[in-house]
Protein backbone atom coordinates (compact mmCIF):
# COMPACT_ATOMS: atom_id res chain seq x y z
CA UNK A 1 0.00 0.00 0.00
CA UNK A 2 0.74 3.65 -0.97
CA UNK A 3 -0.60 7.08 0.37
CA UNK A 4 0.87 10.85 -0.23
CA UNK A 5 2.91 12.68 1.89
CA UNK A 6 5.43 15.02 1.64
CA UNK A 7 5.23 15.67 -1.49
CA UNK A 8 4.92 12.26 -3.10
CA UNK A 9 4.01 8.31 -2.63
CA UNK A 10 5.41 6.34 0.27
CA UNK A 11 5.17 2.95 1.61
CA UNK A 12 2.22 3.13 3.77
CA UNK A 13 5.05 0.93 6.39
CA UNK A 14 7.52 3.53 6.37
CA UNK A 15 5.48 6.87 6.22
CA UNK A 16 6.11 9.06 9.23
CA UNK A 17 4.68 12.11 10.51
CA UNK A 18 6.28 14.33 13.67
CA UNK A 19 4.78 13.25 16.88
CA UNK A 20 5.08 17.23 17.67
CA UNK A 21 2.09 17.05 14.50
CA UNK A 22 -0.04 20.01 15.41
CA UNK A 23 -2.83 17.28 13.75
CA UNK A 24 -2.05 15.04 16.77
CA UNK A 25 -1.33 16.95 19.98
CA UNK A 26 -4.45 18.95 19.43
CA UNK A 27 -6.44 18.21 16.49
CA UNK A 28 -5.59 20.57 14.53
CA UNK A 29 -6.90 19.65 11.14
CA UNK A 30 -9.19 18.88 8.58
CA UNK A 31 -9.93 16.18 6.27
CA UNK A 32 -12.31 14.66 3.67
CA UNK A 33 -14.25 11.28 3.25
CA UNK A 34 -14.25 10.56 -0.81
CA UNK A 35 -15.60 7.44 -2.59
CA UNK A 36 -13.72 5.52 -4.83
CA UNK A 37 -15.19 3.52 -7.42
CA UNK A 38 -12.44 1.58 -9.18
CA UNK A 39 -10.03 4.25 -8.60
CA UNK A 40 -12.00 7.22 -10.31
CA UNK A 41 -12.92 9.61 -6.96
CA UNK A 42 -16.81 10.59 -6.73
CA UNK A 43 -17.70 14.58 -6.35
CA UNK A 44 -13.65 15.60 -6.06
CA UNK A 45 -14.55 19.20 -6.54
CA UNK A 46 -17.20 19.71 -3.95
CA UNK A 47 -14.69 17.62 -1.46
CA UNK A 48 -11.98 20.01 -2.44
CA UNK A 49 -14.47 22.94 -1.90
CA UNK A 50 -14.77 21.68 1.26
CA UNK A 51 -11.43 21.18 1.89
CA UNK A 52 -10.52 24.66 1.17
CA UNK A 53 -13.38 26.21 3.93
CA UNK A 54 -12.60 23.94 6.42
CA UNK A 55 -9.07 25.35 5.81
CA UNK A 56 -10.30 28.73 5.97
CA UNK A 57 -12.34 28.06 8.93
CA UNK A 58 -9.24 26.87 10.77
CA UNK A 59 -7.12 29.59 9.73
CA UNK A 60 -4.78 26.91 7.64
CA UNK A 61 -3.36 28.01 3.99
CA UNK A 62 -5.26 27.04 1.75
CA UNK A 63 -4.45 23.61 0.33
CA UNK A 64 -2.82 23.49 -3.34
CA UNK A 65 -6.20 21.70 -5.13
CA UNK A 66 -3.74 20.91 -7.92
CA UNK A 67 -1.68 18.93 -5.20
CA UNK A 68 -4.14 17.09 -3.74
CA UNK A 69 -5.88 15.97 -6.65
CA UNK A 70 -2.06 14.55 -7.95
CA UNK A 71 -1.86 12.92 -4.81
CA UNK A 72 -5.78 11.50 -5.04
CA UNK A 73 -4.43 10.26 -8.71
CA UNK A 74 -1.61 8.63 -7.65
CA UNK A 75 -2.60 6.74 -4.24
CA UNK A 76 -5.62 5.56 -6.50
CA UNK A 77 -3.49 4.16 -9.39
CA UNK A 78 -1.29 2.54 -6.69
CA UNK A 79 -3.60 0.86 -4.68
CA UNK A 80 -6.22 -0.40 -6.86
CA UNK A 81 -9.80 -1.90 -5.78
CA UNK A 82 -13.31 -1.65 -6.21
CA UNK A 83 -14.59 0.83 -3.55
CA UNK A 84 -12.34 2.64 -1.80
CA UNK A 85 -12.37 5.29 1.05
CA UNK A 86 -9.98 8.02 -0.06
CA UNK A 87 -8.32 10.14 2.57
CA UNK A 88 -7.13 13.50 2.74
CA UNK A 89 -5.91 14.83 5.83
CA UNK A 90 -4.52 18.37 6.20
CA UNK A 91 -3.07 19.74 9.88
CA UNK A 92 -1.50 22.60 11.04
CA UNK A 93 1.77 20.87 10.99
CA UNK A 94 4.81 20.52 13.17
CA UNK A 95 4.22 23.04 16.04
CA UNK A 96 4.89 23.82 19.84
CA UNK A 97 3.15 21.54 22.26
CA UNK A 98 -0.04 24.51 23.13
CA UNK A 99 -2.25 25.32 20.61
CA UNK A 100 0.03 28.07 19.40
CA UNK A 101 0.32 26.82 15.67
CA UNK A 102 3.57 26.37 14.42
CA UNK A 103 5.19 28.27 11.23
CA UNK A 104 6.44 24.90 9.04
CA UNK A 105 3.57 25.18 6.85
CA UNK A 106 0.81 22.25 6.83
CA UNK A 107 1.12 18.55 6.84
CA UNK A 108 -0.83 16.60 3.51
CA UNK A 109 -1.37 13.15 3.86
CA UNK A 110 -3.91 11.00 1.32
CA UNK A 111 -4.48 7.44 1.93
CA UNK A 112 -6.81 4.87 1.03
CA UNK A 113 -8.56 2.03 2.42
CA UNK A 114 -11.10 -1.00 1.10
CA UNK A 115 -14.90 -0.05 1.64
CA UNK A 116 -17.43 -2.02 0.81
CA UNK A 117 -20.99 -1.39 0.03
CA UNK A 118 -23.09 -0.22 3.05
CA UNK A 119 -26.46 -2.42 3.37
CA UNK A 120 -29.86 -0.48 2.20
CA UNK A 121 -30.86 -0.30 5.83
CA UNK A 122 -29.14 0.07 9.27
CA UNK A 123 -29.67 1.19 13.15
CA UNK A 124 -29.14 4.39 15.00
CA UNK A 125 -29.40 5.65 18.29
CA UNK A 126 -29.87 8.94 19.77
CA UNK A 127 -27.11 10.28 22.38
CA UNK A 128 -27.17 12.94 24.63
CA UNK A 129 -24.49 14.72 23.92
CA UNK A 130 -25.37 18.10 21.62
CA UNK A 131 -23.96 19.37 18.63
CA UNK A 132 -22.90 22.93 19.32
CA UNK A 133 -24.61 25.12 16.75
CA UNK A 134 -22.44 28.20 17.67
CA UNK A 135 -18.88 26.76 18.08
CA UNK A 136 -15.73 27.81 16.18
CA UNK A 137 -15.48 24.59 14.53
CA UNK A 138 -19.48 24.68 13.06
CA UNK A 139 -19.50 23.57 10.24
CA UNK A 140 -15.96 22.63 9.46
CA UNK A 141 -14.61 18.95 9.13
CA UNK A 142 -11.94 18.73 11.05
CA UNK A 143 -9.50 16.11 13.25
CA UNK A 144 -11.40 16.85 16.76
CA UNK A 145 -13.79 14.02 16.05
CA UNK A 146 -13.46 12.46 19.28
CA UNK A 147 -16.85 13.11 20.33
CA UNK A 148 -18.18 11.45 17.05
CA UNK A 149 -15.92 8.84 18.69
CA UNK A 150 -17.37 8.25 21.83
CA UNK A 151 -20.91 8.47 20.25
CA UNK A 152 -20.12 6.19 17.55
CA UNK A 153 -18.58 3.71 20.19
CA UNK A 154 -21.76 3.77 22.34
CA UNK A 155 -24.15 3.22 19.29
CA UNK A 156 -21.68 -0.13 18.51
CA UNK A 157 -22.67 -1.23 22.29
CA UNK A 158 -26.47 -0.79 21.07
CA UNK A 159 -25.93 -2.42 18.03
CA UNK A 160 -26.85 0.84 15.67
CA UNK A 161 -24.04 1.87 12.86
CA UNK A 162 -24.68 5.79 13.66
CA UNK A 163 -25.70 8.01 16.48
CA UNK A 164 -27.74 11.21 16.39
CA UNK A 165 -27.01 13.93 18.15
CA UNK A 166 -29.57 16.93 18.58
CA UNK A 167 -28.15 20.36 18.80
CA UNK A 168 -27.96 23.13 21.91
CA UNK A 169 -31.83 23.87 21.51
CA UNK A 170 -33.18 20.30 21.09
CA UNK A 171 -33.10 20.30 17.56
CA UNK A 172 -32.26 17.27 15.37
CA UNK A 173 -28.84 17.95 13.88
CA UNK A 174 -27.20 15.39 12.34
CA UNK A 175 -25.05 11.41 13.09
CA UNK A 176 -20.86 11.03 13.61
CA UNK A 177 -20.58 11.14 10.28
CA UNK A 178 -23.81 11.39 8.27
CA UNK A 179 -26.76 13.74 7.75
CA UNK A 180 -30.25 12.78 8.68
CA UNK A 181 -33.81 12.98 6.62
CA UNK A 182 -37.38 12.47 7.67
CA UNK A 183 -40.34 11.93 5.78
CA UNK A 184 -43.40 13.67 7.42
CA UNK A 185 -46.24 13.34 5.26
CA UNK A 186 -44.79 12.24 2.18
CA UNK A 187 -42.74 14.99 2.66
CA UNK A 188 -38.70 14.95 2.22
CA UNK A 189 -37.29 17.40 5.13
CA UNK A 190 -33.97 17.73 6.99
CA UNK A 191 -32.49 20.17 9.09
CA UNK A 192 -30.64 22.98 7.84
CA UNK A 193 -26.78 24.20 8.02
CA UNK A 194 -28.18 26.61 11.52
CA UNK A 195 -28.83 23.07 12.94
CA UNK A 196 -24.89 22.89 13.27
CA UNK A 197 -24.37 20.07 10.69
CA UNK A 198 -21.73 19.83 8.45
CA UNK A 199 -23.13 20.68 5.03
CA UNK A 200 -22.81 16.83 3.49
CA UNK A 201 -21.83 16.57 0.43
CA UNK A 202 -24.23 13.55 -0.13
CA UNK A 203 -27.23 15.89 1.95
CA UNK A 204 -26.50 18.96 -1.11
CA UNK A 205 -27.19 16.09 -3.80
CA UNK A 206 -29.56 14.62 -2.43
CA UNK A 207 -31.39 17.73 -1.58
CA UNK A 208 -31.08 18.90 -5.30
CA UNK A 209 -32.22 15.67 -6.61
CA UNK A 210 -34.88 15.00 -4.76
CA UNK A 211 -36.27 18.43 -3.86
CA UNK A 212 -35.79 17.96 0.15
CA UNK A 213 -36.77 20.81 2.54
CA UNK A 214 -34.44 22.09 5.08
CA UNK A 215 -36.52 22.45 7.91
CA UNK A 216 -36.02 22.78 11.61
CA UNK A 217 -37.25 20.08 13.20
CA UNK A 218 -37.13 18.74 17.28
CA UNK A 219 -35.27 15.85 17.86
CA UNK A 220 -38.50 13.80 18.74
CA UNK A 221 -39.13 14.09 15.19
CA UNK A 222 -38.09 11.03 15.32
CA UNK A 223 -40.50 9.19 16.85
CA UNK A 224 -43.31 10.12 14.51
CA UNK A 225 -41.05 10.43 10.97
CA UNK A 226 -43.22 7.44 8.49
CA UNK A 227 -39.41 7.30 7.00
CA UNK A 228 -35.99 8.14 8.30
CA UNK A 229 -32.32 8.06 5.69
CA UNK A 230 -29.16 8.89 6.49
CA UNK A 231 -26.85 10.29 3.77
CA UNK A 232 -22.80 10.30 3.37
CA UNK A 233 -20.08 9.64 1.48
CA UNK A 234 -19.54 5.92 2.28
CA UNK A 235 -23.67 5.28 2.76
CA UNK A 236 -24.89 7.14 -0.36
CA UNK A 237 -28.52 7.15 0.76
CA UNK A 238 -29.39 4.49 3.58
CA UNK A 239 -32.60 3.71 5.16
CA UNK A 240 -33.09 3.57 9.04
CA UNK A 241 -35.15 0.64 10.28
CA UNK A 242 -34.65 1.21 14.33
CA UNK A 243 -34.16 4.59 15.91
CA UNK A 244 -33.45 3.74 19.19
CA UNK A 245 -36.26 1.56 20.44
CA UNK A 246 -38.67 2.25 17.57
CA UNK A 247 -38.41 0.03 14.71
CA UNK A 248 -39.46 1.01 11.21
CA UNK A 249 -40.04 -2.45 10.22
CA UNK A 250 -40.67 -1.16 5.95
CA UNK A 251 -37.46 0.77 5.61
CA UNK A 252 -36.48 1.57 3.07
CA UNK A 253 -40.30 3.10 2.57
CA UNK A 254 -41.46 4.13 -0.49
CA UNK A 255 -39.86 7.72 -0.48
CA UNK A 256 -36.75 6.19 0.69
CA UNK A 257 -36.61 3.92 -1.80
CA UNK A 258 -36.93 6.44 -4.61
CA UNK A 259 -34.63 8.63 -2.88
CA UNK A 260 -32.15 5.87 -3.32
CA UNK A 261 -32.94 5.20 -6.74
CA UNK A 262 -32.66 8.72 -8.03
CA UNK A 263 -29.37 9.26 -5.99
CA UNK A 264 -27.99 5.98 -7.76
CA UNK A 265 -28.80 7.13 -11.13
CA UNK A 266 -28.05 10.70 -10.89
CA UNK A 267 -24.31 9.76 -9.51
CA UNK A 268 -23.76 7.19 -11.95
CA UNK A 269 -24.24 9.97 -14.94
CA UNK A 270 -22.10 12.30 -13.70
CA UNK A 271 -18.69 11.18 -11.19
CA UNK A 272 -18.30 14.83 -10.24
CA UNK A 273 -21.62 16.74 -10.24
C1 LIG B 1 -20.19 15.16 11.12
C2 LIG B 1 -20.52 14.76 9.73
N1 LIG B 1 -21.75 15.02 9.24
C3 LIG B 1 -22.11 14.66 7.99
C4 LIG B 1 -21.24 13.99 7.16
C5 LIG B 1 -21.67 13.58 5.78
O1 LIG B 1 -21.00 14.34 4.81
P1 LIG B 1 -20.67 13.77 3.35
O2 LIG B 1 -21.97 13.48 2.69
O3 LIG B 1 -19.94 14.90 2.71
O4 LIG B 1 -19.85 12.56 3.53
C6 LIG B 1 -19.96 13.73 7.62
C7 LIG B 1 -18.96 13.10 6.79
O5 LIG B 1 -18.59 12.23 6.40
C8 LIG B 1 -19.58 14.12 8.93
O6 LIG B 1 -18.36 13.86 9.39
Amino acid sequence: MKLWLDGGLQDVKAARVSVFDHGLTVGDGIFETVKAMDGKPFALTRHLDRLTRSARGLGLPDPDHDEVRRACAAVLDANPMPLGRLRITYTGGHGPLGSDRGVQGPTLVVALGASARRPDSTAVITVPWTRNERGALTGLKTTSYAENVVALARARERGATEALFGNTVGQLCEGTGSNVFVVLDGEIHTPPLASGCLAGITRALAVEWTGARETDLPLDVLEQAEEIFLTSTLRDVQAVHRVDDRELPSAPGPVTAKAMRIFDERSGDDLDP
